[in-house]
């Protein structure tokens, strides 16, 4: 019976795994943690540029009313009298001291008096030389003009060398109210301008601020990532573990109960949902199982009628008397009933192999002497004509097992590897017993299997053999497994198979 070209039913080609990048966690990642970062940081960066802007601007208003203030305790009268060379007089003297006062007072860094030609006329210091270029203000023409109107002005804020930050405030020192009603050209007062260069520490500290902001953000950024993959693995963790176990499934794995995940929802129903399939396929195997092995058990009594009818038959052509039949045809006539002989023996074995495949015989154990059954049963497989066959079993006693089963699994075990190894070729049979349990090796020297039969060599009826029966392995794995224990196989072109059948003591 060769079934080895046959795909087995119960293990379809399972799908390729899905590439990695488009995994759960990472569509989770794309779809939520990354929006929620972005929000997070344009939430940073508008709360910064919002402080900022507002802190700004209550500088600014606040800077106007100051220099405005400050332009009205300086008397244009004297301001108006100093020119080049006049820093020794009274009036310029005044002048630079109510200067100094308004810095003391504003915390100016310089305060200065500038005229309609953007020069000096005093500062706060009494450094600068009347006449002197104005410092800086030739970047703040528009402020400028606009203090000359008679509004004043502040700058945007520009940082000093040292990186401290600084707002230029500019405001026309008040002409006397007969001058202001005086037409353009005809005045008697110039247009003086008062300059103040405040430090602006709120900014700073609106900075500093916005840099713990920043710090935060970056903060939120990594836990809104952190747990959207949190998130991820307790989605996929379940998902992996249901997929692992819906293998097993699709591998025909049926009697444990499938581990799935706790809980209410979906995956747990899925979970639960697999489970129930895996309780139905159960029963249908059963119920297969039990009507197969009724059909085997009805048509195993009449082949039992017809291998002895058979024989009887054989027997009979043997004895016809020579008249009755010519030798020639008396020949041909034994020799068809031995050959339908020896094919209902085989179908008998296949039958009963079944039988005991599909049966759930309970064990009949009893205390087992290993070393004299592995010798019984290299006795009962030594013969002409195949390789040589080997013993080797130190130390081991008696071991409860079911003597009768046992044996059957090792001469199938035996038998598979007499066939696959040549004659020049080795078959051992091992035994070692230890930490509880009780492992019977078969070692052998043959051909070994590829991985395509390796992978198949469990399911029932896959064979490679032309009277092959395909229950050999199969019935040494349930017989391990009825015992509480298992059977694995270790092969390889060219390089031998080791089968072991592991059962606990
Ligand atoms: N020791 C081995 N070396 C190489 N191939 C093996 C070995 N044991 C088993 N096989 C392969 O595994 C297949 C299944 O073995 P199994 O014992 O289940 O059935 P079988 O030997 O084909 O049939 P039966 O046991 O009824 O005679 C074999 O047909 C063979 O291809
Ligand atoms: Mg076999």
């Amino acid at each position: 019976m060769v079934v080895s070209g046959t795909p087995p039913t119960t293990n379809p080609a399972l799908p390729a795994p899905p590439r990695r990048g488009s995994s759960i966690a990472a569509r989770l990642f794309w779809a939520v943690g990354l929006p929620a970062s972005l929000i997070v940081v344009a939430l940073g960066a508008l709360a910064w540029r919002t402080t900022t802007t507002a802190v700004q601007e209550s500088l600014t208003r606040e800077l106007r009313a100051t220099v405005q203030a400050a332009a009205s305790s300086v008397s244009v009268r004297s301001a108006s009298t100093l020119i080049e060379g006049s820093e020794d007089t009274a009036a310029y003297r005044r002048t630079v001291a109510r200067l100094r006062q308004i810095a003391s007072f504003t915390g100016s860094s310089r305060v200065l008096l500038v005229d309609e030609g953007e020069r000096v006329l005093a500062d706060h210091e009494g450094k600068l030389a009347i006449g002197t270029p104005a410092p800086r203000v030739a970047l703040d023409r528009v402020e400028l003009a606009s203090a000359r109107t008679g509004t004043p002005a502040v700058s945007a804020p520009f940082a000093l060398d040292d990186g401290r930050r600084f707002l230029a405030a500019y405001a026309r020192l008040p002409l006397p109210q007969d001058e202001l009603a005086a037409p353009d050209g005809e005045r008697a007062f110039p247009i003086i301008v008062l300059v103040l260069e405040a430090p602006a520490v709120a900014l700073d500290a609106a900075d500093a601020t916005a840099r713990k902001v920043a710090v935060l953000v970056a903060l939120a950024v990594l836990l809104v990532a952190a747990s959207s993959l949190v998130v991820a693995r307790t989605i996929t963790r379940p998902l992996l573990r249901l997929a692992a176990e819906a293998g097993r499934l699709g591998k025909g794995e049926l009697a444990d109960p499938l581990s799935v995940p706790a809980g209410d929802d979906e995956v747990a129903r899925l979970g639960a949902t697999l489970e129930r399939m895996r309780k139905a396929l159960v029963d249908r195997d059963a119920e297969r199982q039990m009507m197969l092995a009724g059909i085997a058990h009805e048509v195993r009594n009449p082949l039992g009628g017809m291998e002895l009818f058979s024989g009887l038959l054989e027997e009979g052509l043997v004895e016809l008397p020579a008249e009755a039949v010519s030798g020639p045809v008396k020949d041909e006539l034994v020799n068809q009933a031995q050959r339908v002989r020896k094919e209902l023996r085989y179908l008998t074995g296949v039958v009963n192999d079944f039988l005991a495949f599909a049966r759930d015989t309970p064990l009949q154990k009893e205390p087992v002497d290993v070393a004299a059954l592995l010798d019984d049963v290299a006795t009962l497989c030594r013969r002409e004509g195949t390789a040589r066959l080997l013993v080797q079993v130190e130390g081991v006693g008696a071991v409860e097992l079911d003597r009768n089963r046992i044996k059957q699994a090792l001469l199938n075990l035996v038998e598979n590897a007499l066939s696959a190894t040549p004659v020049d070729g080795t078959v051992t049979l091992r035994a070692e017993h230890g930490d509880g349990r009780l492992a019977l090796v078969i070692d052998d020297t043959g051909k070994g299997m590829d991985a395509a039969t390796l992978e198949r060599v469990w399911t029932p009826f896959f064979t490679t053999k032309e009277k092959g029966s395909g229950l050999g392995l199969p019935l040494v794995r349930k017989l391990a497994r009825d015992h509480g224990g298992d059977a694995r196989i270790r092969s390889a072109p060219g390089e031998g198979t080791t089968v072991t059948l592991e059962v606990p003591t």
